[in-house]
């Protein structure tokens, strides 16, 4: 018989201060050149940003496994940070971060939602495009010498 892994849930919420120390976790833990303390704090001040965390339930209690960063400015969406735990990856907590940004997006009418992403990113690529972001071009060096960025839009159908 196979044995599965316990499945539990997940809840999306606003990200506040008490988080930040699960956040920088993943945080260093996902990027060569990670947001510090400050630059989260800073985000969290901030009236048009909007911070997420999903947070799972287990036998130990909860966990904040992944996390979202986002700025409304007047009908655009900008994707600024994604991450999900390296331990949790491919469970669906990215796509259920994004499908609730997408998802906020729509229904407030937005226009677009844009977002940057590593060039030899594919995990997060795949995932933008398989919720029907399309590549916009390519800001090259972006990222530091070589490292290229791509630029990708979602149109809302509010044109
Ligand atoms: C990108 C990231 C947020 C995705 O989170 P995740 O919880 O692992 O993603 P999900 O489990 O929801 O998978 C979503 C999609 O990603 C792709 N994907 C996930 N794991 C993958 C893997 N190991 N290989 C290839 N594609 C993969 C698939 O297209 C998947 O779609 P599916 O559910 O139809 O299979 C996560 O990999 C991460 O934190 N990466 C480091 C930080 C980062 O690169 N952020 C994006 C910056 S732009």
């Amino acid at each position: 018989m196979a044995v599965r892994e316990q499945v539990w849930p997940v809840t999306l919420r606003e990200m506040r201060r008490e988080d930040l120390m699960a956040v920088l976790e993943i945080e260093r833990r996902s990027f060569a050149q990670p947001w510090s303390r400050a630059f989260f704090e800073k985000e969290l001040a901030t009236p048009f940003a909007r911070l997420a965390v999903a947070v799972e339930e287990g036998r130990l209690g909860s966990a904040v496994v992944g996390y979202s960063c986002r700025w409304r400015v007047t009908d655009e969406v900008h994707l600024l940070n994604v991450a999900v735990h390296p331990e949790r990856r491919g469970r669906g907590f990215g796509r259920l971060l994004l499908e609730a940004i997408v998802g906020e997006a729509r229904s407030s009418r937005a226009r677009v939602v844009y977002l940057e992403v590593r060039a030899g990113n594919v995990v997060a690529r795949r995932l933008y495009r398989s919720l029907g972001f399309g590549e916009l071009g390519l800001r090259r060096g972006y990222y530091g010498p070589g490292q290229d960025a791509i630029v990708m839009e979602l149109r809302l159908g509010h044109w």
